[in-house]
């Protein structure tokens, strides 16, 4: 049991940029450093109350909590707009791992044949590199982020797996290039392929199409040719909830691991739901572990309104929503061996900023859309700090 009474409240006077015309906003993620007064910890996973229940004051940095890296997604945008100083303070103070929530995807990248624009995936690594974190790159290959004149390709299917070669080759030894002061890329790990199971069968994807069933081993060849050193990770969603596509996921690795096709980690996205899945959730990252694999909660968030049944938060789903975060935070730190630990990405930081948001529908994320720390907080610090939930 990890349970770290870190001894943390934090000065109001430290707040971020806090001061309005209605004086300071005491819900607000704390900035700067701790003081001496002591987390009081317990079920609330410590931080104080607010005058809305929805909301709490956070006296422990994720990032401070474990000892595996605690990470949310950026853009080159916004990691240089002078409009996002409270995104950048935040990030600072509670995660060293960064991924691009889409900077460093094919479709981003590979924009044309042979043809490359790495400009928004370098502004993230030197970002990195200033700023003490490690990037995870997403996603080398998905269905999802085929570029458009890739996918009207017309040439033979020789001629496109070279395409395809010559893009992981190229992208993984460019990123390669940039290390931290250990002599050890900043970008530590890539997401080699996503998502190329649609339950517990292969998708048919134009990769499937072109490159044969047995496409994803070659693409994970391929980046080890390309850097001996960097994490290739398969990463998928549902892997907790959908025991079938689970199982197809662990055969899969069996099946690399007996013919030496090299594959170290397996990304776990975890978008989860409020109420869903319950028991999967720690069978899942159990069995998971049991791959002997680096395991990595690669994009988690939790829905609040799923069925599209509320309006807005309500109390009820709010501490849900706090349970789930706090049972995900809970069951990686307790489950997954240290060695294991590749860490946990959370996918956004405001739910204004979510894929999930739709027009505000719903409220998957860590902080409101005033930066003010909610309770789903307090939830995943307690699970961090080895609380079960009750
Ligand atoms: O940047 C363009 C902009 O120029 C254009 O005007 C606008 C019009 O639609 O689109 C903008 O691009 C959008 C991009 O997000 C940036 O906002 C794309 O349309 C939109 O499809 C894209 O969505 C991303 C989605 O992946 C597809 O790539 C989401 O932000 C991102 O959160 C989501 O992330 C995925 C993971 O990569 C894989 N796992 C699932 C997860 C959620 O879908």
């Amino acid at each position: 049991m990890k349970v770290r009474k870190i001894i943390a409240i934090l000065a109001i006077a430290a707040l971020v940029s806090c001061e309005d015309d209605d004086g300071p906003d005491t819900s607000r993620i704390i900035v700067g450093g701790p003081t001496d007064s002591v987390d009081p910890g317990g079920e609330t996973g410590g931080g104080e109350t607010t005058d809305d229940p929805l909301l709490y004051n956070a006296t422990e940095y994720l990032k401070d909590i474990v000892n595996f890296p605690m990470g949310n997604i950026v853009s080159a945008a916004k990691l240089s707009n002078s409009s996002q100083d409270e995104f950048r303070e935040v990030l600072g103070n509670e995660y060293n791992s960064i991924t691009a929530e889409n900077d460093m995807k094919m479709a981003s990248m590979y924009v044309g044949p042979d043809d490359y624009n790495w400009s928004d995936g370098d502004e993230i690594v030197d970002y990195a590199k200033a700023n003490g974190l490690r990037v995870h790159g997403h996603a080398l290959v998905w269905h999802s982020s085929i570029p458009g004149w890739l996918n009207s390709f017309d040439g033979t299917d020789e001629e496109f797996e070279t395409l395809i070669e010559n893009y992981i080759k190229e992208t993984v030894a460019h990123f390669a290039e940039v290390k931290d002061d250990n002599g050890n890329s900043i970008v530590a790990s890539w997401d080699v392929v996503n998502e190329i199971w649609d339950g517990p069968v292969l998708r048919g994807t134009l990769f499937r199409e072109k490159m044969g069933d047995d496409y994803a081993s070659k693409l994970f060849t391929w980046a080890r040719e390309a850097d001996a050193d960097v994490k290739l990770f398969y990463n998928d969603y549902n892997i907790a909830g959908e025991p079938g596509k689970r199982n197809s996921i662990i055969n899969m690795v069996s099946d690399f691991q007996a013919n030496n096709v090299p594959i170290d980690g397996i990304g776990m996205q975890m978008h989860l739901n409020h109420n869903w899945p319950t028991d999967d959730l720690p069978l899942s990252i159990e069995q998971i572990a049991g791959t002997g694999l680096l395991v990595h909660i690669s994009e988690l968030d939790v829905k609040a309104n799923y069925g599209d049944d509320v309006t807005e938060l309500t109390q009820e789903r709010a501490e849900e929503q706090e349970d789930q975060y706090q049972r995900a935070g809970y069951y990686y730190t307790e489950l997954v061996p240290e060695a294991q630990q590749h860490g946990i990405t959370i996918w956004g930081f405001r739910d204004s900023e979510s894929w999930l948001y739709d027009g505000g529908n719903d409220w998957p994320l860590l902080y409101d859309n005033e930066f003010n720390t909610k309770i789903a907080h307090r939830g995943l610090v307690a699970g961090l700090n080895g609380e079960a939930v009750e």
